[in-house]
């Protein structure tokens, strides 16, 4: 039985995690939120912790009064700033030890090169390489829930694809014809 802290734990990969961790009925959950009002969950079987994504002190005094083991991050867009400063929180917390960073990559493999979709999760690996915490990365693809959007039931957000399934198809034949170029 583990003592698990979500950061992000309402959000639209966060409920999800949270949801699936809570009914599993193997750990404390706790969901970190800077919104919503401490203990009032609007998951069943977990509590709410106010945190300010600021201050790395006041993050790491809050997981250890909670004896937290293990940070989970679902903040959105891999987390920015406010997901150094967990991290930070989690190394100077004495019970936590494990840390998984917000990724969940849809496109990237998990090292690609700097860009705008990759900065703020490379600088978090960087942060947790060096942090003796113990870390695991998720690099999952696209999730195919927004293929069946709204008639499955997800706590994403519906997402508009357009599939030019024939000029693959074209492009993949005659390599030549430059189709998406
Ligand atoms: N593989 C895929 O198909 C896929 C799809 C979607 C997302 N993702 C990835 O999953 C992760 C989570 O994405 P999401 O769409 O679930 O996020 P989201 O719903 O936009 O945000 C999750 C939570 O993060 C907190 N938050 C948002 N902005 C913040 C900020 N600037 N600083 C601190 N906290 C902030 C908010 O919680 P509070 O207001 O309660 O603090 C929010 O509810 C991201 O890394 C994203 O790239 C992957």
């Amino acid at each position: 039985m583990g003592v698990v802290a979500v950061a992000g734990g309402t959000g639209d990969v966060g409920r999800t995690i949270t949801e699936q961790l809570a009914e599993s009925g193997k750990h404390t959950v706790y969901i970190l939120s800077r919104k919503l009002k401490e203990g009032d969950s609007p998951i069943p079987g977990t509590k709410l912790l106010v945190i300010d994504y600021s201050d790395a002190d006041a993050i790491a005094a809050t997981l250890d009064a909670k004896a937290v083991d293990t940070v989970i991050s679902a903040l959105g867009l891999a987390g920015g700033e406010g997901q150094l400063k967990l991290i930070a929180g989690a190394k100077k917390a004495p019970s936590t030890r494990r840390f998984i960073p917000s990724e969940y990559a849809a496109y990237t493999p998990p090292d690609a090169e700097e860009n705008e979709f990759t900065t703020d999760v490379l600088r978090a690996v960087d942060a947790l390489r060096g942090s003796g915490l113990q870390y695991t990365r998720f690099a999952i693809g696209i999730f195919m829930d927004y293929f069946g959007i709204p008639n499955i039931p997800s706590h994403l957000s519906p997402f508009v694809w357009v599939l030019t399934l024939l000029n693959a198809v074209l492009q993949y034949l005659v390599p030549e014809l430059k189709l998406y170029q």
